[in-house]
């Protein structure tokens, strides 16, 4: 109880900060709030938090069966569109019926029929504001930006500059692979890689024990990507920098360097944290976006420059809960069910502010916008992350482990047994279809970008076509980590046994499993709820030239769980360099095994995997067995 009143209090205190935001990251830059009476624009304040799911969802219990309803009927018919055409059928007459009841207790219909079924009347719905200009003036504007693109591009390959690209995020899951990738196409002459310097702080104290330069930064991330040899090296170079700072943080000594030779920036950096408060997502996803846009335009406008374009990297997800409609790869619509959280949100409003500097400022930019990125297609290797769907198997895979516990006296192994089961339950609908796409596909499209012009003024979604469903992941990670998961209705889930589960283990003194789960449920479980986007795709052949087959999801899901086991004992192995190490014989491994079985390592058999490798690796000590004797 005293837990939920200091949520709540959060959350109010949270509000109070989101109405004194300065008008620069006022959600109204973006967003206006439209009458559905009369069509016309409301002037009533938009709140950060009234873009959120969150504050749209109904909790009752009728909305919940409803949903239930509607999850059975998807099972049987298949059909989505007809089972969304029910669900509104059934939402209308339980209004009528609302409005019947109230007439006849003489009572306010929007109380009656929210108390009866959860509903509420919303007189207003929000849209993304639109650039002033015409489709077809917006379309003639976009294809001359590509054929400037096209000509600076063909003028640097011919003077043998080729591609030379600021790279920002060099640090993080998806730009290691940017640089992975990179270090092996020659067709990528120099790569600056923009890196902020690190501060190691002692663990109780927050005492600050050392700082690591960017350039220490760098050589260690060259290290971790096995990149040995000198000429494997030579074409990286790292500069320090901020995104939330102007013009990056760069200093004007390495500015001097970098107008002459870059011709291209990618803009990867980012905070992808589901739980920070907005005004943090704000400064990290669209001032560090918009400081990189002026930067890069800083490039383009300067006679020297060989600049050719500009690439955002932005998130399949900056569509939102877009349920009725395809998620399409030309046109940010403002969800109808709003956004899982500030990233999602702050990731879209960066995504309009790059497509309008386009507009204005006439800066050549591409948008790459990624689903949900799991590690590498063919081993699983994510070097080290642990984000996103990482999290729930890494909880899983531990919860797994406490039930096998051989450790204890009886009654401790009970104990964690029960601890266990009660965190195998996952809030969501079996039939939620997720959006995942290994990381070696999305940097094969970024770094497919740079090579074509063409794709200047587009936004391409480097998702997948075969999608997962929440029934299908936790079947996998039954047959890969061992344990059976449950899924929960969310609603239910969040309101009901979230709080009591907690409370529980609170008494029971394990307040990090606790708030594992809270996180786990409250934070992740928007993305296998009912009524996910579906992303459009085609782009990604049709502009950047990627081969039509894209990877197979449920591969790539079975080598994550294999990797989050073995390499990385559930999120338990945290160094990096420890990581980089094991992922290395991880890697030549899965090469070897599939020489041998001339197969995809994700398409052998849970007990077969599992029988080569105890025959191939030490798993104790993570080392070849031939090694290890
Ligand atoms: N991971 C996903 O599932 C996913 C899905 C769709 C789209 N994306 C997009 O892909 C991009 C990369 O995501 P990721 O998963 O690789 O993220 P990540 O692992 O969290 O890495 C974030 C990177 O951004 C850097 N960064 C953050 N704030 C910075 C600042 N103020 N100045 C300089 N650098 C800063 C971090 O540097 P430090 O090392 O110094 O912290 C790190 O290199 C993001 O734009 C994200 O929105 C990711």
């Amino acid at each position: 109880m005293a837990k939920a009143k200091s949520k709540a209090q959060a959350k109010s205190e949270q509000a109070a900060v989101d109405e004194k935001l300065p008008q620069s990251m006022q959600p109204s830059r973006y967003v206006e709030k439209v009458s559905l009476v009369t069509g016309e624009v409301l002037d009533d304040p938009i709140q950060p938090q009234h873009l959120l799911v969150e504050n749209h969802r109904d909790y009752h219990l009728a909305d919940v069966q409803a949903g239930r309803f509607m999850s059975k009927l998807m099972e049987t018919t298949r059909d989505e569109g007809k089972v969304r055409e029910r669900m509104k059928e059934v939402r209308e007459k339980g209004k009528r019926a609302a409005e019947r009841i109230a007439k006849m207790l003489g009572k306010d219909p929007e109380k009656v029929s929210k108390a009866l079924f959860g509903l509420k009347r919303k007189e207003y719905y929000f849209r993304y504001k639109k650039y002033p200009a015409t489709e077809e003036r917006i379309a003639a504007y976009i294809e001359r930006k590509k054929k400037e693109a096209r000509e600076l591009f063909d003028r640097a390959h011919d003077e043998g500059l080729g591609i030379r690209f600021l790279l920002t995020g060099g640090t993080g899951f998806v730009g290691q692979e940017i640089l992975w990738q990179a270090a092996h196409n020659d067709a990528f002459r120099e790569v600056v890689v923009l890196i902020r310097p690190k501060e190691i702080r002692d663990r109780k104290t927050g005492e600050l024990q050392r700082t690591i330069t960017p350039g220490e930064r760098g050589e260690a991330l060259l290290d971790r990507l096995w990149l040995r040899k000198p000429e494997q090296r030579a074409k990286f170079r790292f500069v320090a920098g901020d995104v939330e700072q102007p013009r990056l943080g760069i200093s004007d000594e390495d500015f001097e360097t970098l107008r002459g030779t870059m011709t291209h920036v990618i803009h990867c950096a980012a905070s992808v944290a589901f739980d920070d408060p907005y005004a943090k997502s704000f400064l990290a996803n669209v001032t560090g976006t918009l400081n990189a846009l002026t930067f890069s335009d800083g490039l383009q406008k300067d006679d020297k420059s060989p600049f050719v374009a500009h690439l955002g990297i932005e998130t399949s997800y900056i569509h939102g809960r877009q349920v009725n409609d395809l998620a399409r790869e030309d046109e940010v619509v403002f969800p109808r069910n709003f956004y899982n959280n500030y990233y999602e949100l702050t990731k879209a409003m960066a995504s309009i502010e790059t497509e309008n500097f386009m507009l204005r400022e006439g800066l050549r930019v591409t948008q790459l916008c990624p689903a949900i990125v799991i590690g590498e297609s063919r081993a699983g290797n994510n070097r080290g992350d642990t984000k996103v769907v990482n999290a729930p198997v890494n909880v899983f895979g531990r919860a797994h482990e406490a039930l096998n516990q051989k450790k204890g006296n009886w009654s401790d192994r009970s104990k964690a047994s029960v601890l266990a089961r009660m965190a195998c339950v996952f809030p969501g609908d079996p039939s939620a279809q997720i959006n995942l796409i290994p990381v070696d596909w999305v940097a094969c499209g970024i770094l497919a970008a740079l090579e074509r012009p063409e794709a200047v003024g587009e936004r391409i979604h480097l998702a997948t076509d075969n999608r997962l469903k929440s029934e299908d992941m936790l079947q996998t990670v039954e047959q890969e980590v061992g344990v059976k998961v449950r899924l929960a209705d969310p609603t239910m889930h969040r309101n009901v046994t979230l709080p009591v589960l907690t409370t529980v283990l609170a008494k029971l003194g394990q307040e990090r499993l606790g708030n594992a789960l809270e996180k786990l449920g409250t934070i992740f479980g928007g993305y296998s709820e009912w009524g996910q986007p579906i992303h459009e795709v085609g782009k990604d052949v049709r502009v950047l030239g990627m081969p039509e087959n894209r990877p197979n999801t449920l591969h790539a899901f079975r080598m994550l769980c294999r990797h989050n086991r073995y390499v990385q004992e559930f999120g338990k192995v945290r160094d990096d360099d420890e990581i980089s190490r094991r992922e290395e014989i991880w890697w030549n491994f899965i090469l070897d095994l599939e020489k041998q079985t001339a197969t995809t390592a994700g398409a052998i058999e849970a007990g077969e995997f599992r029988r080569r490798l105890e025959r191939h690796l030490d798993l104790e000590t993570f080392t070849p067995r031939s090694v290890a004797s």
